[in-house]
């Protein structure tokens, strides 16, 4: 069988013209970088992250081409050009009245919490989220919120356990603070982008809505979320007030997030971020990029999948590997290692011979590996190939 050859499949297409103009440094320097992105027509298959990063020369290739496919416009302070074009595209994404666009996921779900939650002090979240261990403690010391942290260790918390949690604080508790907002983070970053089910997410939402409790999603990965349970985002968000989508993760943008929901909601957005200083006067790379590589992004992670199919179907044939996905995963995935397989030899070798980034396996020959569009720059074949030579 004919495998494309890395050189060879450097010479297709058009960004793959660009290492010609490259110094062999600057590629050199590239192939050694782990999360830095693909270098310019470099294309390197990344098993770890959500999408593609792009090195500076390739965000540059990269925005030329969505200049040229839509010649989008600059805004001013958020307002208008590109920033307005991916306002309106979320909205209708998830089914929201209204988006904005934000300097970070950080700030998105801290101002989001913050005005769902108004007056009342109490936020509850997963143990294991973001806005919980990852946020600098900015609810606390920032939003005046105390972050009630439910399931810990867990992917999610359900909705019976958030009831006998809020029930218990009548007894627990002298002073009525009431509750404020409740957030979920789908899927979890820290349990390997597990997924919280519908079904609970369901019976949080009927909850909530009874007793008068506003829910928001840190849906960054929501994508990811969709692309392997079959629930559309759409549906997510539908049970949710406010959500929030990260532009970097698999966008493909340097930074930024967005948030949708009601236009009460999000027309209170300008001036906070502008009090906490998240105003910022050109907003439109980010917008323009994430825009354009929304474009086609559900059918090329479909297309990712079936590929990683045929992949993970070749590579569990073979003796002393074992791929598994996790019980109500998404991207990421479990790769054990017979001990008779050299894990950091073939770690080594699928980077520096077939340009196949993976996470190196632990002491226990054991990695999590990531499924994400970086998969489709090569046929599956040669990535079967490439495994079966750097096991050897
Ligand atoms: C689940 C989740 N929420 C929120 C964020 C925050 O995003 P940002 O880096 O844009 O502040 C991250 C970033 O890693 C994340 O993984």
């Amino acid at each position: 069988m004919a495998f494309l050859g890395r050189r060879n499949f450097l010479k297709r297409g058009t960004i793959a013209l660009l290492p010609t103009l490259l110094p062999a440094g600057k590629l050199m320097a590239a192939d050694n970088a782990t999360n830095a992105g693909a270098a310019p027509g470099n294309h390197a298959i990344k098993l770890f992250g959500d999408g593609e990063m792009f090195a500076p020369e390739a965000y540059i290739a990269e925005l030329s081409n969505a200049f040229a496919a839509t010649k989008f416009e600059q805004d001013r302070y958020g307002v208008g050009g590109a920033v307005a074009a991916l306002e309106n595209k979320f909205a209708a994404i998830t089914g929201k009245e209204k988006a904005i666009f934000m300097p970070s996921g950080t700030m998105a779900n801290q101002l989001a919490l913050s005005v769902l939650s108004g007056d009342k002090s109490k936020v509850f979240v997963q143990d294991t989220s973001h806005v919980y261990r990852d946020e600098a403690d900015a609810a606390q010391s920032i939003f005046y919120k105390r972050l009630m942290p439910l399931a810990p260790g867990e992917t999610y918390f359900t909705a019976q356990q958030l009831q006998q949690s809020i029930d218990a604080l009548a007894e627990a508790e002298v002073f009525e603070t009431g509750i404020g907002a409740v957030s979920i983070e789908n899927p979890v970053r820290r349990t390997n982008g597990k997924t919280v089910p519908l079904a609970e997410i369901k019976k949080i939402a009927d909850y909530c809505r009874a007793k008068n409790i506003r829910l928001h999603l840190d849906g960054a990965r929501i994508f990811m979320a969709a692309a392997w349970t079959g629930v559309s985002v759409k549906e997510y968000a539908a049970h949710f007030d406010t959500v929030y989508i990260s532009l970097y993760k698999y966008f493909g943008a340097s930074a930024g997030a967005v948030l949708c929901g009601s236009k009460e909601v999000i027309d209170k957005m300008p001036h906070l971020m502008k009090v906490h200083g998240g105003s910022m006067y050109g907003n439109w790379t980010n917008a323009a990029m994430a825009l354009h590589r929304l474009e086609g992004f559900e059918e090329r992670l479909q297309k990712a999948i079936e590929t990683w199919g045929k992949i993970s179907g070749a590579l569990n044939k073979i003796s002393g590997i074992k791929i598994a996905p996790l019980p109500g995963g998404s991207n990421i995935y479990s790769l054990a290692l017979s001990k008779a397989i050299d894990g950091t030899k073939m770690h080594a070798q699928l980077n520096k011979e077939f340009n196949i980034k993976m996470p190196r396996p632990d002491e226990q020959n054991h990695s999590f590996v990531s499924v994400n569009e970086t998969l489709l720059y090569q046929p599956a074949d040669y990535v079967i190939h490439a495994f079966k030579t750097s096991m050897r």
